[in-house]
């Protein structure tokens, strides 16, 4: 019988436990900033930022909005995000992606401070995870992991395998499931869209993690009988919202299952309060040792 995991549920934990630490730091005079920015008109996007904005509210923190026109030039985003970086009531910066066609996303992505990068986008970011020194993780994969790690679904010696190679979930989730650490130390394969038999591949996986973006890629021949299966896909179809997995088909061969609503959408959320959280603790870690010093 298929389990459900519950993002919801598992996602209100964490914005209780982000709630504390967020009172904690009040408590030394540190309130935890996060700047949200968005480009242009997309109406996704904008349902996204309206969400990261409230729910940064929920938990108290300082929180900065900025809309910009669609036109806006790249000059001036980057004059934002500079302005942004020396702000010292931010400690998270979020740039919405995607950007508009003319605006180059790797610049602005890497005039963010890695020391604010609540995204775990910019390429110093990156290269700690790649050789596992301790950063901020993407958000997405980040709550796949903590979902993984929550429910004990085992990953050590798992095979895991990846559909997709985006770097927002599909490179990032495969570099930290397959760190030497506990809850991780996972056999990772990422596929894509020149793998060969990716079906078969596919089939072979303990813990399957669908992020192509494409509705209802993952059919039931392609899930092994007791996998768990989870779901990132959010793709916009005339039946509404969809994810990467066939639900219906693929619940009866899943031990465990995440559902498109109330699965890893939340988690990528609460994500990025625990990294905006974390950047401010790290930021009054380096008051207090300046204070200390003096
Ligand atoms: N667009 C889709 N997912 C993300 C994300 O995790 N962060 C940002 N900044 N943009 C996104």
């Amino acid at each position: 019988m298929v389990q459900i995991i519950d993002g919801e549920k598992i996602a209100s934990d964490i914005r209780s436990e982000v709630l504390a630490e967020s009172e904690k730091l009040k408590k030394e005079g540190i309130t935890p900033g996060l700047a949200t920015v968005l480009v242009g008109e997309n109406p996704a996007s904008k349902v996204y930022v309206n969400m990261k904005e409230k729910d940064s509210k929920a938990v108290q923190f300082y929180s900065e909005r900025h809309d910009l026109d669609e036109n806006i030039t790249e000059e001036r985003l980057l004059s934002l995000v500079e302005e942004l970086n020396n702000n010292d009531k931010i400690h998270g910066i979020l740039v919405q992606l995607p950007l508009p066609k003319h605006i180059d996303e790797n610049k602005i992505l890497e005039a963010i401070d890695p020391a604010k990068d609540v995204d775990g986008f910019h390429p110093i970011n990156v290269g700690k995870l790649v050789i596992g020194l301790e950063t901020f993780l993407p958000c997405t994969p980040h709550g796949v992991f903590q979902l993984l790690k929550r429910y004990n679904i085992e990953t050590d010696g798992a095979d895991v395998v990846i559909i997709g190679r985006s770097n927002i979930v599909g490179k990032p989730m495969a570099l930290i499931l397959m760190q030497r650490k506990k809850g991780a130390n996972a056999t990772v394969t990422v596929t894509h869209s020149a793998t060969k038999d990716l079906a078969a591949k596919a089939s072979k996986a303990d813990i399957l993690i669908a992020a192509i973006g494409k509705p209802k890629f993952v059919t039931a021949d392609m899930v092994k009988e007791g996998a768990v299966v989870i779901d990132v896909g959010v793709n916009r179809t005339e039946d509404g919202l969809v994810g990467d997995v066939d639900f219906e088909a693929v619940k009866d061969k899943a031990s465990w299952i995440t559902p498109v609503h109330g699965g890893v959408g939340p988690m990528t959320r609460a994500m990025l309060l625990v990294n905006t959280v974390e950047s401010a603790k790290r930021h009054s870690n380096r008051q207090s040792k300046v204070s200390v010093k003096n």
